[in-house]
């Protein structure tokens, strides 16, 4: 990785607030944000529109490495198309693991986001499941967020409330059990705490505790 460049990857199970840091932390160091789980989500968004099942990997690895994804100003687009809204409905959140879980969708999702963030003139923020494991080992800081699956699940009640869907957050619960199941012993590049990642739990804290946390991490980084 080019000396330069800084890599701040957060990884964490869904819900655990990476989304909400990183982009608070992109727009605070001037480092571009880079959400790899909306990449995994457009995928699916297409595969759905085109009735491809979500688990056939060679039209779906096919599919992945032949389209162009681009991550611009908050916005999501695959083939010039706007999916930042289509991306989030409840029918893409319950097929994504399916497809993210094909080696060869990883393997061409692995090159886009390689190649964002070295195109990122200061650097980048980088969130996902595998991102200080796999995608930037050699990252300058790894993060690993991580909340009780009953705040986790309270936390997209909120989100979806918000988006017009009232769903009971038992349903809410075992479906956050189910995906955590799913993306944590999935053979391709499961969710793991990076060995060398500084672990926050933020059940309990506010979004600003944890951006400060985040942010003298950073700090202390950039002294050394
Ligand atoms: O963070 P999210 O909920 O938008 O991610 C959607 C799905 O994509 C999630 O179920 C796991 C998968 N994912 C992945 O396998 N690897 C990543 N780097 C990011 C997301």
């Amino acid at each position: 990785m080019p000396r330069n460049k800084m890599i701040v990857s957060i990884d964490g199970p869904a819900g655990s607030g990476k989304s909400t840091i990183a982009r608070i932390i992109a727009e605070r160091t001037g480092l571009t944000y880079i959400d790899t789980g909306a990449m995994y989500r457009a995928l699916t968004w297409k595969a759905l529109k085109n009735g491809i099942d979500p688990l056939e990997e060679p039209t779906l690895s096919d599919m992945a490495f032949k389209s162009n994804l681009e991550l611009s100003e908050d916005k999501v687009l695959i083939d010039g198309i706007d999916v930042t809204d289509d991306i989030r409905t409840l029918q893409v959140t319950r097929n994504v693991s399916a497809v993210s879980s094909l080696g060869g969708v990883r393997e061409a999702m692995v090159a886009t986001q390689r190649k964002m963030a070295l195109a990122a003139g200061k650097g980048a923020v980088i969130e996902g499941r595998d991102i200080g494991t796999v995608v930037f080992p050699d990252a300058t800081i790894k993060i690993y967020l991580d909340a009780s699956v009953e705040e986790r699940a309270r936390r997209r009640q909120i989100d979806l409330k918000t988006a017009g869907v009232d769903l009971e957050i038992q349903a809410l619960e075992s479906e956050m059990r189910k995906r955590d199941e799913y993306d944590s012993t999935r053979n391709n590049s499961p969710l793991k705490k990076p060995a060398d990642s500084f672990v926050l739990d933020t059940t309990d804290k506010t979004i600003q505790e944890v951006v400060d946390e985040v942010a003298s991490l950073i700090k202390s980084k950039e002294r050394v």
